[in-house]
């Protein structure tokens, strides 16, 4: 077994912990203008001219069982949809608000529909809550906010009541934890601090000004065992890198505790759909960062921003399709695996991951060696190896290796690996080793 012990956590993550892999999916109004999804901020643009993506906002392709199927056959085992972002326009039929996809010409509940065919295909259920609100009246004006450079941008405060936007929140998370049935992700974004150059009023917003408790007690209230992520402020059960590779297993910040961790990426440079953004990932950046981030004991939620009209563009779905081919023939180096024991030291240009059973070791090649691959300290703990893709014998040899170098002195713990010359029509071809 595993010899890593995690931070107890509230919620229930022993099935997060197994499964690894999942898809974000960034899809709200910002679709329309198609350039990234905090375009109302940055471009400072006014309700009036944003509610023109309102009142044409019509996703006449979507099919959300075709969305569940290719997230599945990725590998991916959970998805998180964004419910309402930042903008505070809601996907999903909320009581609280007419800021709703119900009162588009979608006329319709996506988020339904998303929970309906993703859970038919087996997928855990994630809701993605924004914890800001660009559109809310009693959401005050801060240095993320789109009216924030306006002349009377403090005087539009006056009057802003944060303790009721808390509430709204409180009534829409008990409309998601109640209307849908067994949600297993609940992901807040996101808490900021006062920004030095920020105007003398402005402030930042945490944990007090969300009223994070009284927020966290209503979904645990309704759904107990929900994994809650750390962006309100409060420590929950998630810890989530964002666009970053760590370079280590994340540990608590007080007691040092190895923790479950979670890193979102995107596969281009912008969570919501940006049709003119072109730093997408590699296939082989794509693959090596799932892998990295397993064998640092954490998991790895990829993002899709879907188009406006519903459906994942060309370039979306090819980079599903890196990952489907990949995880085909591959995913039990993923699947129910963590960060390898420390007495398993990867070999220059590998990653390692190793079952939580312990019984096999998973030796991903970055760097794909010339026929041999030394493994310091295996000598004697492996039974058998393979390629996994295809299951074909790898012969391997303990000792000296053999290459007039120097000889005898490692011999008592070497194991030499004999590999094909040329390397796998494979983007990261794995070693399995049965160990002894
Ligand atoms: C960042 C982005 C936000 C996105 C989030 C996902 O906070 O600003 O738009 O939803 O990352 O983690």
């Amino acid at each position: 077994m595993s010899s890593y012990v995690t931070r107890k956590t509230p919620g229930d993550t022993d099935w997060f912990v197994s499964d690894r892999f999942g898809m974000f999916i960034h899809w709200g109004l910002y679709s329309m203008p198609a350039r990234h999804e905090w375009i109302k901020m940055r471009e400072r643009i006014t309700d009036e001219k944003y509610n023109k993506y309102f009142k044409y906002f019509n996703p006449d392709m979507f099919d959300a069982k075709d969305w569940a199927r290719r997230a599945k056959e990725a590998g991916m085992k959970y998805a998180v949809l964004t419910t309402r972002h930042h903008e505070g326009f809601c996907m999903f039929d909320s009581k609280y608000t007419e800021y709703k996809v119900t009162n588009t010409p979608a006329g319709r509940d996506l988020v339904r529909e998303y929970v309906d065919a993703f859970r038919a295909e087996g997928l855990k259920i994630g809701f993605y809550y924004s914890l800001l609100d660009w559109y809310h009246p009693d959401y005050t004006i801060d240095h993320n906010h789109p009216r924030r450079d306006d002349p009377d941008a403090e005087q539009q405060n006056e009057g802003r009541d944060m303790h009721k936007y808390a509430e709204y929140m409180r009534n829409q998370v008990t409309e998601l934890l109640t209307n849908y049935g067994k949600i297993d992700i609940l992901w807040f974004d996101f808490s900021f601090g006062k920004a030095a150059n920020d105007k003398p009023w402005m402030q930042g917003k945490g944990k007090d000004d969300w009223e994070a408790e009284a927020l966290i007690k209503t979904a645990r209230d309704l759904q107990p065992d929900i994994i809650i992520d750390n962006r309100t402020g409060l420590e929950q059960d998630l810890w989530t890198p964002e666009q970053y590779q760590p370079q280590h297993w994340i540990k608590h910040p007080e007691t040092g505790e190895y923790v479950v961790w979670e890193a979102c990426q995107t596969f281009s440079g912008s969570w919501g759909y940006h049709r003119d953004e072109s730093t997408w990932k590699s296939p082989e950046m794509l693959i090596q960062m799932l892998i990295n981030t397993v064998s640092l004991g954490g998991n790895l939620l990829m993002n899709v921003g879907p188009t406006s009209r519903g459906y994942f563009d060309k370039r979306a779905c090819d980079a599903l399709e890196v990952y489907a081919e990949w995880m085909k023939y591959n995913s039990r180096s993923i699947y129910n695996c963590t960060m390898a024991e420390p007495e398993f030291k990867a070999p220059f240009g590998c990653r390692l991951t190793q079952s939580r059973d312990g019984s096999r070791l998973y030796i991903h090649l970055f760097d794909y060696p010339y026929k041999f691959l030394e493994l310091e300290g295996f000598a004697g703990k492996v039974d058998y190896a393979q390629f996994l893709h295809d299951g074909s014998e790898l012969l391997f040899r303990e000792g000296d290796p053999g290459h007039f170098s120097e000889g005898q002195s490692r011999s008592g713990e070497l194991l030499v690996i004999n590999l094909p010359e040329v390397k796998p029509d494979v983007i990261v071809p794995v070693i399995e080793l049965m160990l002894k």
